[in-house]
């Protein structure tokens, strides 16, 4: 399969979302990435459900929905009516995981499980055939426009070992400081998405930063 790209629009002009939520429309991205932080998880606050509903009204692509909050299963029904598609919850921040995955799925959408950088994909081998998408943190969550953690290439690869041994589908997405030096690395390593916010908000033309991480080769 031919790598994802999913723009983060944390790091867009929240004044002029429209124009640039345009832009993802009709650029070479496959989903928009939407990230969601409650100030007790990670040490910030983003946006939330009503913003996700207005994205949706004005979006065709997939809502690819990162949630940074705590205790994340009082939202499941709410994120998918406001139209996620794909919901990522964090490991570290659901303590029955196995019943919050089948939660999200019951409720119509993907499951995704993220891990911060100190979470060893160990721990997902009991529920990697559950998963439709694991997102491998590249940085600590929080805040974009950080430094990329070069640990993150090995994880891809131990992860993908994991996939292929289990035979699970599951897709591996890198969230964090993805720029054009490390894409070709980490599809080489085994990654099927590639978030990206800073790299491409704050490019001069962000529809050719699109399309060249888009046209990255292994
Ligand atoms: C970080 C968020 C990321 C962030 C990526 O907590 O989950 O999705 O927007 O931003 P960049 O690409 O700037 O690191
Ligand atoms: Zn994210």
């Amino acid at each position: 399969m031919a790598h994802l790209i999913a723009p983060s629009i944390l790091a867009a002009n929240f004044a002029d979302l429209k124009t640039d939520l345009s832009m993802v429309e009709q650029s070479a991205a496959d989903w928009h990435h939407l990230d969601v932080m409650d100030g007790v998880f990670v040490p910030n606050i983003s946006f939330g459900i009503p913003v996700i509903r207005a994205i949706k009204e004005n979006t065709n692509k997939t809502l690819d929905v990162h949630l940074m909050i705590v205790d994340p299963d009082r939202f499941i029904d709410q994120f998918k009516n406001a139209g996620a598609d794909i919901l990522t919850v964090h490991y570290e921040a659901c303590t029955h995981l196995h019943r919050t995955i089948h939660a999200v799925k019951e409720a119509g959408m993907k499951a995704g499980v993220a891990l911060n950088p100190h979470t060893s994909i160990d721990l997902l081998k009991d529920t990697i055939s559950d998963i439709d998408m694991v997102v491998l943190m590249s940085v600590n969550p929080g805040f974009g426009g950080q430094k990329f953690i070069e640990n993150t290439y090995e994880k891809v690869r131990s992860l993908k070992a994991l996939i292929t041994k289990k035979g699970a589908k599951t897709l591996i997405e890198i969230d964090g400081g993805v720029t054009d030096a490390n894409a070709a690395k980490l599809v080489a390593a085994g990654a099927d998405v590639l978030v990206a916010g800073s790299f491409v908000f704050r490019s001069s033309d962000p529809t050719k930063t699109i399309a060249s991480l888009k046209a990255v080769e292994v």
